[in-house]
């Protein structure tokens, strides 16, 4: 039997947990939120398509009770605040990190052994919060904003190329952030050819540059942060822990040297699967990429530095 907790029943969470039961990736999901009646209500909305959609997981929508989420193999926090337009995601630290230490300390009474995917903003830095406040070993922490982003990749790569996303290949590394992803374009390809061979640099750019602002362009089109693909990659890392998929992802790891850096939290391609993170994968970054990274990377440790204030 599996378990999963998402917490939070806004739009990232409910949308996780939709599609972690419409694909049947746990046995058991438990809905958690503050407000009474949000998560009760959405859980009820959810297994109404039972029927219609042959389910057989069960989701359970719960106000603050931290006790029904107990032994969960995987917990998914996205609590918090989302952006507003014209709002960066470093601007949420303030607010949202007192709700993702509260969050995680409550998580971990009741599932010690958990994996947790952190999907909350400004998602680098919560991830790292993460790992400050449960001192958990550090395959067991995983933020979720690489799976996102390289998906808002290959959806633009696959709209280039006029080819099934599914067929194309594509990974952002680096900060989930507007100006710290980091697409890596030289890796970008369709069905094993360099997408260099089919599309011209002024087309590759601009794919780089609507993937960096994915995110803001949704905000600035619904009025809040995005939700539908933030929460199916969610789901993605759940399932890659509890099938023990041993996926390449790329995901928000804790560095020990791993691309030059240390002490922080920030998108790299990993294995994933049963222990969480099972490995770092190593990229060959060109100078140049290596320069970005080194950025990214600096201005991840100045958000994280706000966490003292
Ligand atoms: C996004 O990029 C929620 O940060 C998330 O849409």
């Amino acid at each position: 039997m599996s378990k999963v907790t998402v917490v939070g029943a806004g739009n990232v969470g409910a949308t996780c947990a939709n599609v972690l039961v419409t694909c049947g990736i746990a046995d058991e999901v438990v809905l958690l939120d503050i407000k009474e009646g949000v998560s009760e209500g959405k859980a009820m909305d959810i297994m109404q398509t039972a029927s219609i959609l042959n389910i057989n997981t069960c989701l359970k929508g719960v106000t603050n009770d931290y006790a029904a989420t107990e032994g969960s193999d995987v917990v998914v926090i996205t609590s918090g605040i989302p952006r507003k337009p014209g709002m960066t995601r470093e601007e949420l630290i303030g607010v949202n990190a007192g709700i993702v230490k509260s969050v995680t300390e409550q998580l971990l009474k009741y599932s010690p052994n958990a994996v947790i995917i952190c999907i909350s903003n400004p998602m680098d830095t919560m991830t790292y919060l993460i790992h400050k406040v449960s001192g958990l070993p550090k395959n067991r922490i995983i933020g979720m904003g690489g799976a996102l982003d390289s998906a808002r990749f290959k959806y633009n790569l696959a709209n280039a190329l006029n080819a099934n996303p599914t067929e194309v290949e594509g990974i952002v590394i680096g900060g989930h952030g507007d100006t710290t992803m980091i697409p890596l374009v030289r890796y970008a390809a369709y069905r094993g050819v360099p997408a260099t061979n089919y599309l011209d640099a002024e087309t590759l750019n601009k794919v780089a540059a609507d993937t960096m602002v994915g995110g803001a362009t949704l905000t600035k089109l619904l009025g809040t942060s995005a939700w539908y693909a933030p929460g199916a990659a969610g789901a993605q890392m759940v399932k890659a822990v509890l099938h023990n998929e041993k996926k390449l992802i790329s995901c928000s790891a804790l560095l020990e040297g791993e691309y030059g850096e240390s002490d922080l939290c920030i998108g790299v391609p990993a294995i994933i699967g049963r222990n969480g993170i099972e490995k770092i994968v190593e990229f060959d970054l060109n100078d140049e990429e290596k320069a970005l990274f080194k950025k990214s990377a600096e201005a991840v440790h100045k958000t994280n530095a706000a966490l003292n204030n």
